[in-house]
Protein backbone atom coordinates (compact mmCIF):
# COMPACT_ATOMS: atom_id res chain seq x y z
CA UNK A 1 0.00 0.00 0.00
CA UNK A 2 1.67 3.37 -1.10
CA UNK A 3 2.53 5.51 1.80
CA UNK A 4 0.67 8.94 2.47
CA UNK A 5 2.72 12.32 2.07
CA UNK A 6 5.58 12.70 5.05
CA UNK A 7 4.58 14.78 7.11
CA UNK A 8 8.25 15.92 8.69
CA UNK A 9 9.65 15.83 5.32
CA UNK A 10 6.97 18.57 3.94
CA UNK A 11 7.14 20.56 7.86
CA UNK A 12 11.03 20.38 7.36
CA UNK A 13 10.68 21.65 3.62
CA UNK A 14 8.45 24.46 5.04
CA UNK A 15 10.92 25.62 7.47
CA UNK A 16 13.55 25.39 4.79
CA UNK A 17 11.57 27.57 2.30
CA UNK A 18 11.50 30.45 5.07
CA UNK A 19 15.38 31.30 5.26
CA UNK A 20 15.87 33.15 8.04
CA UNK A 21 11.79 34.29 8.86
CA UNK A 22 9.24 36.23 7.69
CA UNK A 23 10.55 39.46 9.29
CA UNK A 24 14.34 39.32 7.62
CA UNK A 25 12.18 38.62 4.25
CA UNK A 26 10.30 41.86 4.73
CA UNK A 27 13.25 43.44 5.06
CA UNK A 28 14.74 41.87 2.19
CA UNK A 29 11.74 43.08 0.08
CA UNK A 30 11.77 46.51 1.46
CA UNK A 31 15.69 46.81 0.09
CA UNK A 32 14.10 46.02 -3.28
CA UNK A 33 15.64 42.84 -3.16
CA UNK A 34 13.85 38.96 -3.93
CA UNK A 35 15.14 36.66 -1.94
CA UNK A 36 17.48 33.65 -2.96
CA UNK A 37 14.37 31.44 -3.64
CA UNK A 38 12.89 34.09 -5.60
CA UNK A 39 15.56 34.64 -7.55
CA UNK A 40 16.33 31.09 -8.65
CA UNK A 41 12.43 30.72 -9.42
CA UNK A 42 12.85 33.77 -11.55
CA UNK A 43 15.90 32.82 -13.57
CA UNK A 44 15.12 29.02 -14.14
CA UNK A 45 12.29 27.37 -16.72
CA UNK A 46 9.24 27.13 -14.25
CA UNK A 47 9.44 23.90 -12.00
CA UNK A 48 12.78 22.91 -13.24
CA UNK A 49 14.62 23.90 -9.89
CA UNK A 50 15.70 20.38 -7.94
CA UNK A 51 17.80 21.59 -4.81
CA UNK A 52 20.80 19.79 -3.11
CA UNK A 53 21.43 20.24 0.55
CA UNK A 54 18.44 21.80 1.68
CA UNK A 55 19.05 20.40 5.29
CA UNK A 56 22.16 21.18 5.97
CA UNK A 57 23.15 23.06 8.32
CA UNK A 58 26.30 24.21 10.45
CA UNK A 59 28.49 22.92 12.85
CA UNK A 60 29.60 25.53 14.70
CA UNK A 61 28.99 25.96 18.82
CA UNK A 62 31.03 29.52 19.29
CA UNK A 63 28.89 32.26 20.79
CA UNK A 64 25.61 30.30 21.04
CA UNK A 65 25.58 29.14 17.45
CA UNK A 66 24.29 26.35 18.01
CA UNK A 67 21.17 27.46 19.16
CA UNK A 68 20.61 28.91 15.86
CA UNK A 69 20.41 26.45 13.29
CA UNK A 70 18.58 27.51 9.72
CA UNK A 71 17.90 24.47 7.15
CA UNK A 72 20.60 25.13 4.35
CA UNK A 73 22.78 27.51 5.84
CA UNK A 74 22.51 30.66 4.12
CA UNK A 75 22.60 29.37 0.50
CA UNK A 76 20.59 27.60 -1.38
CA UNK A 77 22.26 24.86 -4.16
CA UNK A 78 20.67 22.47 -6.98
CA UNK A 79 20.44 22.32 -10.66
CA UNK A 80 17.37 23.22 -13.00
CA UNK A 81 17.23 24.48 -16.81
CA UNK A 82 17.24 27.96 -18.43
CA UNK A 83 15.81 27.74 -22.04
CA UNK A 84 15.93 24.11 -22.22
CA UNK A 85 19.55 24.13 -20.87
CA UNK A 86 21.00 22.82 -18.02
CA UNK A 87 23.02 25.06 -15.54
CA UNK A 88 24.05 24.34 -11.80
CA UNK A 89 22.84 27.08 -9.64
CA UNK A 90 23.69 28.90 -5.81
CA UNK A 91 21.90 31.70 -4.47
CA UNK A 92 23.22 33.00 -1.11
CA UNK A 93 20.25 34.05 1.30
CA UNK A 94 20.86 36.94 3.08
CA UNK A 95 17.98 36.77 5.59
CA UNK A 96 20.33 33.70 7.05
CA UNK A 97 23.19 35.47 9.00
CA UNK A 98 23.35 37.85 6.23
CA UNK A 99 24.21 35.23 3.75
CA UNK A 100 27.39 34.86 5.59
CA UNK A 101 30.04 32.02 4.66
CA UNK A 102 30.41 29.40 7.12
CA UNK A 103 32.15 26.34 6.57
CA UNK A 104 28.80 24.20 5.69
CA UNK A 105 28.04 27.13 3.67
CA UNK A 106 31.25 26.54 1.56
CA UNK A 107 30.71 22.84 1.42
CA UNK A 108 27.74 23.47 0.19
CA UNK A 109 28.54 25.85 -3.25
CA UNK A 110 31.97 23.78 -3.61
CA UNK A 111 29.42 20.34 -4.12
CA UNK A 112 27.23 22.35 -6.70
CA UNK A 113 30.64 23.49 -8.32
CA UNK A 114 31.78 19.80 -8.70
CA UNK A 115 28.52 19.02 -10.17
CA UNK A 116 28.76 21.59 -12.70
CA UNK A 117 32.58 20.35 -13.22
CA UNK A 118 31.71 16.94 -14.07
CA UNK A 119 28.19 17.19 -15.53
CA UNK A 120 29.95 20.29 -18.26
CA UNK A 121 27.39 22.86 -17.50
CA UNK A 122 27.42 26.13 -16.33
CA UNK A 123 27.31 27.33 -12.91
CA UNK A 124 25.51 30.84 -12.19
CA UNK A 125 26.46 32.00 -8.32
CA UNK A 126 23.80 34.72 -7.47
CA UNK A 127 26.19 36.61 -4.38
CA UNK A 128 24.27 38.65 -1.67
CA UNK A 129 26.72 38.21 1.34
CA UNK A 130 27.74 39.93 4.75
CA UNK A 131 31.35 37.67 3.85
CA UNK A 132 33.16 35.30 6.01
CA UNK A 133 30.75 34.09 9.08
CA UNK A 134 32.48 36.05 11.79
CA UNK A 135 32.00 33.52 14.69
CA UNK A 136 33.33 30.60 12.37
CA UNK A 137 37.14 32.45 12.48
CA UNK A 138 39.47 30.61 10.18
CA UNK A 139 37.03 27.71 9.65
CA UNK A 140 35.30 30.24 6.84
CA UNK A 141 38.69 31.69 5.40
CA UNK A 142 39.41 28.02 4.72
CA UNK A 143 36.04 27.41 3.07
CA UNK A 144 36.64 30.30 0.80
CA UNK A 145 39.77 29.32 -0.48
CA UNK A 146 38.16 25.92 -0.78
CA UNK A 147 35.94 27.73 -3.50
CA UNK A 148 38.41 30.26 -4.87
CA UNK A 149 40.71 26.61 -5.60
CA UNK A 150 37.66 25.38 -7.23
CA UNK A 151 37.22 28.47 -9.66
CA UNK A 152 40.12 28.01 -11.05
CA UNK A 153 39.77 23.94 -11.35
CA UNK A 154 36.65 25.15 -13.58
CA UNK A 155 38.43 28.21 -15.14
CA UNK A 156 38.09 27.21 -19.31
CA UNK A 157 36.30 24.07 -18.67
CA UNK A 158 32.58 25.39 -17.83
CA UNK A 159 31.48 29.13 -18.58
CA UNK A 160 30.74 30.58 -14.40
CA UNK A 161 28.95 33.62 -14.45
CA UNK A 162 28.15 35.89 -10.98
CA UNK A 163 25.91 37.90 -10.22
CA UNK A 164 26.41 40.68 -7.17
CA UNK A 165 23.05 41.12 -5.17
CA UNK A 166 24.04 42.80 -2.10
CA UNK A 167 27.13 43.06 -0.34
CA UNK A 168 30.51 41.13 -1.82
CA UNK A 169 33.85 42.46 0.47
CA UNK A 170 36.90 41.51 1.98
CA UNK A 171 38.33 37.82 -0.01
CA UNK A 172 35.01 37.34 -0.99
CA UNK A 173 35.62 39.30 -3.55
CA UNK A 174 37.84 37.20 -5.21
CA UNK A 175 35.65 34.32 -6.19
CA UNK A 176 33.77 36.41 -8.31
CA UNK A 177 36.62 37.98 -9.96
CA UNK A 178 37.61 34.47 -11.27
CA UNK A 179 34.80 33.37 -12.68
CA UNK A 180 34.26 34.23 -16.59
CA UNK A 181 31.54 37.49 -16.32
CA UNK A 182 30.10 39.47 -13.30
CA UNK A 183 26.74 41.59 -13.50
CA UNK A 184 26.67 43.55 -10.90
CA UNK A 185 22.84 45.24 -9.40
CA UNK A 186 22.88 49.41 -9.50
CA UNK A 187 22.46 50.94 -5.97
CA UNK A 188 21.88 46.99 -4.34
CA UNK A 189 25.16 45.71 -4.78
CA UNK A 190 28.73 46.49 -3.84
CA UNK A 191 32.48 45.14 -4.19
CA UNK A 192 35.16 46.10 -2.78
CA UNK A 193 38.31 44.58 -0.41
CA UNK A 194 38.11 47.21 2.23
CA UNK A 195 35.29 49.24 2.98
CA UNK A 196 34.74 53.15 3.21
CA UNK A 197 35.62 53.10 7.03
CA UNK A 198 38.88 51.45 6.79
CA UNK A 199 39.46 53.48 3.69
CA UNK A 200 39.12 56.21 5.86
CA UNK A 201 41.31 55.30 8.72
CA UNK A 202 44.13 54.12 6.28
CA UNK A 203 43.96 56.64 3.53
CA UNK A 204 41.66 59.43 4.91
CA UNK A 205 40.04 59.33 2.20
CA UNK A 206 36.17 60.02 2.73
CA UNK A 207 34.20 58.03 0.13
CA UNK A 208 30.79 55.77 -0.02
CA UNK A 209 29.75 52.33 -0.46
CA UNK A 210 28.18 53.51 -4.10
CA UNK A 211 31.19 55.54 -4.95
CA UNK A 212 34.00 52.92 -3.60
CA UNK A 213 32.38 49.91 -5.14
CA UNK A 214 29.16 50.16 -6.44
CA UNK A 215 28.29 48.99 -9.56
CA UNK A 216 28.75 51.91 -12.01
CA UNK A 217 32.53 52.28 -10.65
CA UNK A 218 32.87 48.85 -11.22
CA UNK A 219 31.00 49.34 -14.70
CA UNK A 220 33.08 52.35 -15.45
CA UNK A 221 36.61 52.91 -13.60
CA UNK A 222 37.74 49.18 -12.80
CA UNK A 223 36.59 47.02 -14.88
CA UNK A 224 35.75 44.46 -12.50
CA UNK A 225 31.58 44.15 -13.66
CA UNK A 226 31.49 43.19 -16.74
CA UNK A 227 27.53 44.23 -17.22
CA UNK A 228 24.85 46.44 -14.73
CA UNK A 229 21.01 45.77 -13.78
CA UNK A 230 19.16 48.01 -12.77
CA UNK A 231 17.22 45.90 -9.93
CA UNK A 232 17.66 42.15 -9.48
CA UNK A 233 14.95 40.83 -12.27
CA UNK A 234 17.09 42.94 -15.15
CA UNK A 235 19.97 41.18 -13.34
CA UNK A 236 18.70 37.55 -13.79
CA UNK A 237 17.15 38.40 -17.26
CA UNK A 238 20.82 39.70 -18.47
CA UNK A 239 22.21 36.11 -17.33
CA UNK A 240 19.75 34.29 -19.58
CA UNK A 241 20.38 36.41 -22.39
CA UNK A 242 24.60 36.14 -21.86
CA UNK A 243 24.20 32.11 -21.42
CA UNK A 244 22.37 31.91 -24.70
CA UNK A 245 25.94 32.59 -26.82
CA UNK A 246 28.05 30.21 -24.28
CA UNK A 247 28.25 26.22 -24.85
CA UNK A 248 27.93 24.66 -21.74
CA UNK A 249 31.45 23.65 -21.61
CA UNK A 250 34.85 23.47 -23.30
CA UNK A 251 34.07 20.68 -25.16
CA UNK A 252 30.80 21.82 -26.61
CA UNK A 253 30.14 23.78 -29.80
CA UNK A 254 28.19 27.12 -29.55
CA UNK A 255 24.42 26.82 -29.27
CA UNK A 256 22.85 27.86 -32.79
CA UNK A 257 19.65 29.66 -33.66
CA UNK A 258 17.99 29.32 -36.49
CA UNK A 259 19.55 30.64 -39.64
CA UNK A 260 18.62 33.46 -40.53
CA UNK A 261 19.19 35.02 -43.93
CA UNK A 262 22.75 34.13 -45.20
CA UNK A 263 24.44 36.04 -48.31
CA UNK A 264 22.40 39.15 -48.33
CA UNK A 265 24.53 41.96 -49.58
CA UNK A 266 24.58 44.66 -46.54
CA UNK A 267 24.22 47.95 -48.68
CA UNK A 268 24.49 50.59 -45.83
CA UNK A 269 27.90 49.54 -45.35
CA UNK A 270 28.87 51.33 -48.51
CA UNK A 271 28.12 54.78 -47.64
CA UNK A 272 28.43 54.54 -43.94
CA UNK A 273 32.33 55.85 -43.67
CA UNK A 274 32.77 59.51 -43.15
CA UNK A 275 34.79 61.43 -45.55
CA UNK A 276 37.96 62.29 -44.20
CA UNK A 277 40.26 59.53 -42.45
CA UNK A 278 40.25 61.64 -39.58
CA UNK A 279 36.20 62.21 -38.84
CA UNK A 280 34.75 59.37 -36.43
CA UNK A 281 32.12 56.82 -36.54
CA UNK A 282 30.24 54.72 -34.23
CA UNK A 283 31.73 51.22 -34.81
CA UNK A 284 29.33 49.63 -33.50
CA UNK A 285 26.42 50.84 -36.15
CA UNK A 286 29.05 48.30 -38.03
CA UNK A 287 28.96 45.83 -35.83
CA UNK A 288 25.30 45.59 -35.73
CA UNK A 289 24.88 45.63 -39.51
CA UNK A 290 27.00 42.88 -39.98
CA UNK A 291 25.58 40.20 -37.46
CA UNK A 292 22.36 38.64 -37.11
CA UNK A 293 19.74 41.42 -36.56
CA UNK A 294 19.36 42.28 -32.99
CA UNK A 295 21.68 39.91 -31.63
CA UNK A 296 24.55 42.16 -30.34
CA UNK A 297 25.31 42.01 -27.28
CA UNK A 298 28.12 44.31 -25.92
CA UNK A 299 30.33 43.17 -22.91
CA UNK A 300 32.07 45.67 -20.61
CA UNK A 301 30.10 48.58 -22.18
CA UNK A 302 31.03 51.05 -20.52
CA UNK A 303 35.04 50.67 -19.34
CA UNK A 304 37.49 51.61 -22.09
CA UNK A 305 35.29 52.81 -24.79
CA UNK A 306 37.89 52.66 -26.86
CA UNK A 307 37.52 48.94 -27.55
CA UNK A 308 34.08 47.03 -28.02
CA UNK A 309 34.19 43.31 -27.22
CA UNK A 310 30.77 41.42 -27.34
CA UNK A 311 29.31 38.52 -28.35
CA UNK A 312 26.68 38.22 -31.95
CA UNK A 313 25.55 35.74 -33.98
CA UNK A 314 26.13 35.38 -37.71
CA UNK A 315 23.48 32.98 -39.73
CA UNK A 316 22.66 31.76 -36.02
CA UNK A 317 26.02 30.96 -34.60
CA UNK A 318 27.84 32.43 -31.98
CA UNK A 319 30.78 34.68 -32.64
CA UNK A 320 32.79 37.07 -30.51
CA UNK A 321 33.67 40.56 -31.61
CA UNK A 322 36.51 42.50 -31.18
CA UNK A 323 36.29 45.96 -32.67
CA UNK A 324 38.11 49.37 -31.97
CA UNK A 325 35.65 52.47 -31.67
CA UNK A 326 36.93 55.62 -33.34
CA UNK A 327 34.53 57.60 -31.48
CA UNK A 328 36.55 57.16 -28.10
CA UNK A 329 40.08 58.23 -28.33
CA UNK A 330 40.38 57.61 -31.97
CA UNK A 331 40.28 53.98 -31.72
CA UNK A 332 43.74 53.94 -30.14
CA UNK A 333 44.47 51.00 -28.09
CA UNK A 334 45.62 51.94 -24.59
CA UNK A 335 46.22 49.78 -21.12
CA UNK A 336 42.76 49.47 -19.90
CA UNK A 337 41.82 48.69 -23.93
CA UNK A 338 44.31 45.88 -24.48
CA UNK A 339 43.05 44.18 -20.69
CA UNK A 340 39.70 44.52 -21.80
CA UNK A 341 40.14 42.78 -25.15
CA UNK A 342 42.70 40.22 -24.16
CA UNK A 343 40.49 38.87 -21.51
CA UNK A 344 37.61 38.72 -23.84
CA UNK A 345 39.33 37.03 -26.67
CA UNK A 346 41.00 34.31 -24.23
CA UNK A 347 37.34 33.40 -22.75
CA UNK A 348 36.32 33.34 -26.44
CA UNK A 349 39.00 30.77 -27.27
CA UNK A 350 38.68 29.00 -24.11
CA UNK A 351 35.49 28.23 -25.05
CA UNK A 352 35.25 27.86 -29.14
CA UNK A 353 33.74 30.89 -29.84
CA UNK A 354 34.74 32.05 -32.98
CA UNK A 355 36.96 36.09 -33.39
CA UNK A 356 35.88 38.12 -35.47
CA UNK A 357 37.80 41.65 -35.21
CA UNK A 358 36.89 44.69 -37.01
CA UNK A 359 39.92 47.21 -37.45
CA UNK A 360 40.48 50.83 -37.12
CA UNK A 361 43.40 51.92 -35.21
CA UNK A 362 45.71 54.47 -35.46
CA UNK A 363 48.29 53.00 -32.98
CA UNK A 364 48.73 52.53 -29.27
CA UNK A 365 47.89 55.59 -27.08
CA UNK A 366 50.86 57.90 -26.54
CA UNK A 367 51.85 59.09 -23.00
CA UNK A 368 53.46 58.90 -20.07
CA UNK A 369 50.61 57.67 -18.21
CA UNK A 370 50.35 55.18 -20.91
CA UNK A 371 53.60 54.39 -20.04
CA UNK A 372 54.24 54.44 -16.51
CA UNK A 373 51.03 52.52 -16.38
CA UNK A 374 53.03 49.64 -18.27
CA UNK A 375 51.00 49.73 -22.20
CA UNK A 376 54.41 47.52 -22.74
CA UNK A 377 53.04 44.75 -20.83
CA UNK A 378 49.52 45.35 -20.86
CA UNK A 379 49.54 45.57 -24.87
CA UNK A 380 50.93 42.63 -25.04
CA UNK A 381 48.27 40.68 -23.09
CA UNK A 382 46.21 41.66 -26.04
CA UNK A 383 49.19 39.80 -28.57
CA UNK A 384 49.81 36.88 -26.54
CA UNK A 385 45.66 36.37 -26.43
CA UNK A 386 45.60 36.65 -29.98
CA UNK A 387 48.53 34.65 -30.69
CA UNK A 388 47.48 31.60 -28.37
CA UNK A 389 44.09 31.31 -29.52
CA UNK A 390 42.98 28.34 -31.91
CA UNK A 391 39.44 29.13 -32.49
CA UNK A 392 38.72 30.13 -35.88
CA UNK A 393 39.78 33.89 -36.54
CA UNK A 394 39.06 36.44 -39.27
CA UNK A 395 40.10 40.13 -39.50
CA UNK A 396 38.52 43.13 -41.77
CA UNK A 397 40.16 45.90 -41.80
CA UNK A 398 37.85 48.92 -42.20
CA UNK A 399 40.31 51.67 -42.42
CA UNK A 400 43.59 52.58 -40.42
CA UNK A 401 45.67 49.97 -39.17
CA UNK A 402 48.65 51.26 -38.06
CA UNK A 403 52.25 50.47 -36.65
CA UNK A 404 52.32 47.94 -34.28
CA UNK A 405 48.94 47.85 -33.46
CA UNK A 406 47.88 45.89 -36.88
CA UNK A 407 50.16 43.36 -35.87
CA UNK A 408 48.48 42.96 -32.29
CA UNK A 409 44.52 43.52 -33.95
CA UNK A 410 44.64 39.82 -35.18
CA UNK A 411 46.92 40.06 -38.14
CA UNK A 412 47.55 37.58 -40.44
CA UNK A 413 51.03 37.23 -38.70
CA UNK A 414 50.08 36.33 -35.41
CA UNK A 415 48.01 33.41 -36.73
CA UNK A 416 44.40 34.97 -38.01
CA UNK A 417 42.89 32.06 -40.50
CA UNK A 418 41.42 35.07 -43.21
CA UNK A 419 42.39 39.35 -43.33
CA UNK A 420 39.86 40.95 -45.46
CA UNK A 421 40.44 44.63 -46.17
CA UNK A 422 37.88 47.22 -47.17
CA UNK A 423 38.98 49.56 -50.09
CA UNK A 424 39.28 52.18 -47.30
CA UNK A 425 41.72 50.17 -45.50
CA UNK A 426 44.86 51.77 -44.62
CA UNK A 427 47.77 49.53 -43.62
CA UNK A 428 50.91 51.34 -42.83
CA UNK A 429 53.64 52.00 -40.01
CA UNK A 430 51.94 54.71 -39.69
CA UNK A 431 50.01 58.07 -40.91
CA UNK A 432 50.79 60.06 -43.79
CA UNK A 433 50.93 63.01 -42.25
CA UNK A 434 53.29 61.88 -39.12
CA UNK A 435 54.94 59.31 -41.81
CA UNK A 436 56.32 62.44 -44.57
CA UNK A 437 57.22 64.71 -41.61
CA UNK A 438 60.25 61.95 -39.90
CA UNK A 439 61.20 60.30 -43.83
CA UNK A 440 61.19 63.46 -45.62
CA UNK A 441 62.23 66.02 -43.13
CA UNK A 442 65.23 67.97 -44.62
CA UNK A 443 63.36 67.90 -48.35
CA UNK A 444 60.40 70.20 -46.49
CA UNK A 445 62.73 72.09 -45.03
CA UNK A 446 64.82 73.27 -47.48
CA UNK A 447 61.80 73.98 -49.99
CA UNK A 448 61.07 77.32 -51.21
CA UNK A 449 57.17 76.76 -49.90
CA UNK A 450 57.87 73.99 -47.01
CA UNK A 451 53.80 73.25 -45.95
CA UNK A 452 53.38 72.96 -50.19
CA UNK A 453 56.18 70.74 -49.72
CA UNK A 454 54.62 68.90 -46.59
CA UNK A 455 51.44 68.21 -48.58
CA UNK A 456 53.20 67.13 -51.89
CA UNK A 457 54.89 64.11 -49.73
CA UNK A 458 52.19 63.40 -47.64
CA UNK A 459 50.57 62.70 -50.58
CA UNK A 460 53.21 60.80 -51.79
CA UNK A 461 53.09 58.51 -48.97
CA UNK A 462 49.61 58.17 -48.78
CA UNK A 463 49.46 56.75 -52.56
CA UNK A 464 51.80 54.70 -51.34
CA UNK A 465 50.90 53.26 -48.61
CA UNK A 466 47.18 54.61 -47.48
CA UNK A 467 45.69 51.49 -49.32
CA UNK A 468 45.21 47.86 -48.60
CA UNK A 469 46.93 46.95 -51.88
CA UNK A 470 50.75 46.59 -50.95
CA UNK A 471 49.65 44.14 -48.09
CA UNK A 472 47.48 42.54 -50.07
CA UNK A 473 50.25 42.07 -52.78
CA UNK A 474 52.37 40.15 -50.21
CA UNK A 475 49.09 37.59 -49.04
CA UNK A 476 49.19 39.83 -45.69
CA UNK A 477 45.84 40.16 -46.86
CA UNK A 478 43.43 37.63 -47.81
CA UNK A 479 41.05 39.63 -49.81
CA UNK A 480 40.50 43.33 -50.81
CA UNK A 481 36.53 43.30 -50.23
CA UNK A 482 33.79 46.11 -50.94
CA UNK A 483 31.66 46.26 -47.71
CA UNK A 484 28.32 45.30 -48.53
CA UNK A 485 30.05 41.78 -48.95
CA UNK A 486 31.13 41.46 -45.76
CA UNK A 487 28.41 39.85 -43.96
CA UNK A 488 28.69 37.04 -46.27
CA UNK A 489 32.63 36.92 -46.53
CA UNK A 490 32.49 36.05 -42.55
CA UNK A 491 29.83 33.66 -42.82
CA UNK A 492 31.28 31.48 -46.01
CA UNK A 493 34.78 32.00 -44.03
CA UNK A 494 33.32 30.34 -40.57
CA UNK A 495 31.70 27.93 -42.09
CA UNK A 496 35.09 26.37 -44.00
CA UNK A 497 36.84 27.03 -40.54
CA UNK A 498 33.67 24.83 -38.20
CA UNK A 499 36.02 21.64 -38.19
CA UNK A 500 39.81 23.89 -37.52
CA UNK A 501 41.58 22.06 -35.46
CA UNK A 502 45.08 23.28 -34.40
CA UNK A 503 47.11 21.18 -31.81
CA UNK A 504 48.98 22.90 -29.21
CA UNK A 505 52.40 22.91 -28.82
CA UNK A 506 53.38 20.47 -26.53
CA UNK A 507 54.15 22.83 -22.58
CA UNK A 508 53.17 22.89 -19.07
CA UNK A 509 51.29 26.12 -19.84
CA UNK A 510 52.21 29.44 -21.14
CA UNK A 511 53.23 32.50 -19.58
CA UNK A 512 51.04 35.14 -20.42
CA UNK A 513 52.76 38.77 -19.43
CA UNK A 514 49.95 39.23 -16.28
C1 LIG B 1 27.77 36.62 10.60
C2 LIG B 1 26.51 38.35 9.78
C3 LIG B 1 27.59 38.77 8.98
C4 LIG B 1 28.80 38.04 9.04
C5 LIG B 1 25.96 40.09 8.63
N1 LIG B 1 25.53 39.19 9.53
N2 LIG B 1 27.22 39.87 8.29
N3 LIG B 1 26.62 37.28 10.57
N4 LIG B 1 28.84 36.97 9.86
N5 LIG B 1 29.83 38.37 8.31
C6 LIG B 1 24.20 39.12 10.11
C7 LIG B 1 23.90 40.26 11.06
O1 LIG B 1 24.36 39.95 12.34
C8 LIG B 1 22.38 40.30 10.98
O2 LIG B 1 21.88 39.26 11.77
C9 LIG B 1 22.10 39.93 9.54
O3 LIG B 1 23.27 39.27 9.08
C10 LIG B 1 21.87 41.12 8.67
O4 LIG B 1 22.88 42.07 8.92
P1 LIG B 1 22.56 43.61 9.15
O5 LIG B 1 23.81 44.22 9.63
O6 LIG B 1 21.34 43.76 9.98
O7 LIG B 1 22.20 44.05 7.68
P2 LIG B 1 22.57 45.38 6.93
O8 LIG B 1 22.29 46.57 7.77
O9 LIG B 1 21.93 45.28 5.59
O10 LIG B 1 24.17 45.32 6.74
C11 LIG B 1 24.75 44.33 5.93
C12 LIG B 1 26.28 44.33 6.10
C13 LIG B 1 26.65 44.28 7.58
C14 LIG B 1 26.82 45.62 5.48
C15 LIG B 1 26.83 43.16 5.30
O11 LIG B 1 25.94 43.21 8.20
C16 LIG B 1 28.10 44.05 7.80
O12 LIG B 1 28.92 44.98 7.74
N6 LIG B 1 28.47 42.81 8.12
C17 LIG B 1 29.84 42.46 8.41
C18 LIG B 1 30.63 42.43 7.14
C19 LIG B 1 32.02 41.96 7.35
O13 LIG B 1 32.83 42.67 7.97
N7 LIG B 1 32.27 40.74 6.95
C20 LIG B 1 33.58 40.16 7.01
C21 LIG B 1 34.31 40.69 5.79
S1 LIG B 1 35.88 40.04 5.71
P3 LIG B 1 20.42 39.31 12.40
O14 LIG B 1 20.36 38.14 13.29
O15 LIG B 1 20.30 40.63 13.09
O16 LIG B 1 19.47 39.19 11.25
C22 LIG B 1 35.64 38.69 4.83
C23 LIG B 1 36.88 37.95 4.61
C24 LIG B 1 36.72 36.96 3.56
O17 LIG B 1 34.61 38.35 4.44
C25 LIG B 1 38.08 36.41 3.31
C26 LIG B 1 38.10 35.41 2.21
C27 LIG B 1 39.46 34.99 1.91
Amino acid sequence: MRKKVDQVLEEKKELAFLGGGKERINKQHQKNKLTARERIDFILDEGSFEEIGMFVTHRATEFGLEKQQYLGDGVITGYGKIDGRSVVIFAQDFTVFGGSLSETHAEKIVKAMDLALKSKIPIIGLNDSGGARIQEGVRSLAGYADIFKKNVDASGVIPQISAIMGPCAGGAVYSPAMTDFTIMVQKSSYMFVTGPNVVKTVTNETVTSEELGGADTHATKSGVTHFTASNDMDCLLKIKKLLSYLPNSFENKVPELPIQLQDERIEELEDILPNSINQPYDIVSIIELIVDKKSFLEVHKDFAENIVVGFARIGGKSIGIVANQPIYLAGCLDVKASQKGARFVRFCDSFNIPLIVLEDVPGFLPGTDQEWNAIITNGAKLLYAFSEATVARITIIIRKAYGGAYDVMNSKHIGADFNFAWPSAEIAVMGAKGASEIIFKNEIKSAADPAQAWEEKQNLYADTFANPYKAAARGFIDEVIQPYDTRRKIIRSLDLLANKKINPIAKKHGNIPL
